[in-house]
């Protein structure tokens, strides 16, 4: 047997595109495909699969520039005790592009990922389709998305963006849950020298495709981390929220905060203005579990706020109207946001909950000719297509068609809760005094005084939760510093939670 032939040829595995390039990355800070896979799992579980594979290009060369392993590690491991499944670009070889090979790497731990039901890990530094591959490379990736696609829903799929991505390796990623990106990372379909030449715009990497363009701007990803080691904590905090696959339930962690908490600050928490805004998420925190919030997409469209928290141990994901951005209004990217989220959590068994104040949609010519017709309907959509148990408090506004997207009873929520704040009605009071008094106001010889009469009293019989209540769209109204243990309560009532829908192929969300 010849052991050293195995040991020349692990070796040579371990420097991937040789070691001046791997010298190079370690004085950009960066860690090498293997070290990133040890960063993710438990000491000692990772366990590598396909070392020895090399691609089969015979152009340009290529025949003379075979590198084991192909520019990707891949294999399984545990994190925090769990079984996951993950792949690692290798940037010094051919800039981590992919070949078909290096496709059949990544599909043959997705597919045992998927036979396992537990979730995969996509590490990506990658150019994207390898060039002197060509078409091959293409279907190398087109066989990825598809396996993205179907794993979508059914394990949790995980992006870690580490260096310049481009082209194919931004696709595998939008498909997938959750995109989290290192400061000095990049995504983009092409890169500025393309985009030069097409369009003659000049502009930089960070620009075009910065972790911050990404997580402010596009939305593409939701987390951005200062560092690598950064970006492996939040995964690992964001997995501890998520089963491993759609048949388990999320991880009950132990907090060891009381679920009969009371929190006294909470009664005297509003602002005495109905129009003033507040900070939601201390709210938010005020109630869950020890204050531990993970937020999601924190610096896109900042008027709703979504993320994973826990109510006596049990995971959750709260959606919430932001009255510090916009007054909390439904807009296109928040619509998006929340929606996706949504289904995030129905797909993974995680209960939904709404912590309403809301306006409105946003009017206007930009929202219009957007297409927030459409794009609030996928809200309304996913909060009505989940199954899961889903709870709502209503703490100030809920108006008009808002309202109804807004986890309503009407579209299927367990349980409606209203502060005495809430006002739940068809439009605010000034909106509606002038359509419904607009003559008697007109024919005042006082118009103004008119008005905040009329808006007044408009306010008294209708901007509150009672009449919502008297009809049984609200459960009951709660003193704001019971909101913690009424949720609890109601949580614990509805966990078990099967419910059924009709048999058909797959609904149709507006997109
Ligand atoms: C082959 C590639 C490559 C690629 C980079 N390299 N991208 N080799 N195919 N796609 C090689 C370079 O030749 C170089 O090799 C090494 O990787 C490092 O690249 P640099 O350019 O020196 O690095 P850097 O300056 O950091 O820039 C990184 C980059 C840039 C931004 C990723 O390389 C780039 O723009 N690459 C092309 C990106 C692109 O257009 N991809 C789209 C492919 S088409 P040496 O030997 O010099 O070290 C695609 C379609 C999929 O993906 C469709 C899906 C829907």
């Amino acid at each position: 047997m010849d052991f050293q032939e195995f040991k020349n040829k692990k070796e040579e595995h371990l420097v991937g595109g040789g070691i001046e390039k791997q010298k190079q990355r370690k004085q950009k800070g960066k860690m090498n495909a293997c070290e990133r896979m040890y960063s993710l799992f438990d000491s000692k579980s990772f366990v590598e699969l396909d070392p020895f594979v090399t691609h089969e290009c015979f152009d340009f060369g290529m025949e003379r520039k075979k590198i084991l392993g192909d520019g990707v590690v891949t294999g399984y491991g545990l994190i925090n005790s769990r079984l996951a499944y993950a792949f690692s670009h290798d940037f010094t070889v051919f800039g981590g592009s992919l070949s078909l090979p290096f496709a059949h790497k990544v599909c043959k731990i997705m597919d045992l990922a998927l036979k396992q039901g537990v979730p995969i890990i996509g590490i990506n530094d990658s150019g994207g389709a390898r060039i002197q591959e060509g078409i091959a490379s293409l279907a190398g990736y087109a066989e990825i998305f598809h396996r993205n696609v179907k794993a979508s829903g059914v394990v949790p799929q995980i992006s870690l963006i580490m260096g310049p991505c481009a082209g194919g390796a931004v696709y595998s990623p939008a498909i997938t849950d959750f995109i989290i990106m290192t400061k000095s990372s990049f995504m983009f379909v092409t890169g500025p020298e393309v985009v030069k030449e097409v369009t003659k715009e000049n502009v930089s990497f960070n620009d075009l495709g910065g972790a911050q363009i990404h997580n402010e701007k596009s939305g593409v990803a939701h987390f951005v981390a200062e560092d690598e080691q950064e970006c492996f904590r939040i995964l690992h905090t964001l997995l501890s929220f998520i089963p491993s696959n759609n048949l388990e339930i999320p991880p009950r962690i132990d907090t060891k905060d009381d679920p009969l908490r009371e929190n006294d600050e909470l009664n005297f928490f509003l602002p005495s203005s109905h129009t003033k805004p507040y900070d939601m998420e201390s709210l938010i925190r005020k109630v869950i579990d020890n204050g531990d919030f993970l937020e999601v997409q924190k610096y896109w469209a900042r008027n709703i706020i979504i993320g994973f928290a826990r109510l006596d141990g049990n995971s959750i994901g709260i959606v919430a109207n932001n009255p510090e951005v916009l007054a909390g209004v439904l807009d296109i990217n928040s619509c998006d946001k929340a929606t996706r989220f949504v289904r995030f959590c129905d797909c993974f068994n995680i209960p939904l909950v709404a912590l309403v104040d809301v306006p409105g949609f946003l009017p206007g010519t930009d929202q219009e000719w957007g297409g927030i017709i459409r794009h609030g309907a996928k809200l309304l959509y996913a909060f009505s297509e989940a199954t899961v148990p889903k709870l709502t408090v209503i703490i100030r506004k809920a108006y008009g068609g808002a309202y109804c997207v807004m986890n309503s009873k009407h579209i299927g929520a367990d349980y409606n809760f209203a502060w005495p704040s809430a006002e739940i009605a068809v439009m605010g009071p000034e909106g509606a005094c002038n359509i419904i008094f607009k003559t008697e106001i007109a024919n005042s010889s006082k118009p103004n005084e008119k008005k905040v009469e009329l808006v007044e009293q408009y306010r008294a019989k209708f901007s509150n939760p009672y009449i919502a209540a008297s009809k049984g769209y609200i459960d009951d109204v709660i003193e704001p510093i019971e909101t913690r243990k009424r949720l609890i309560s109601a949580l614990h009532s509805i966990y078990r939670k099967r419910e059924e829908g009709p048999r058909r192929k797959h609904g149709n969300i507006p997109m």
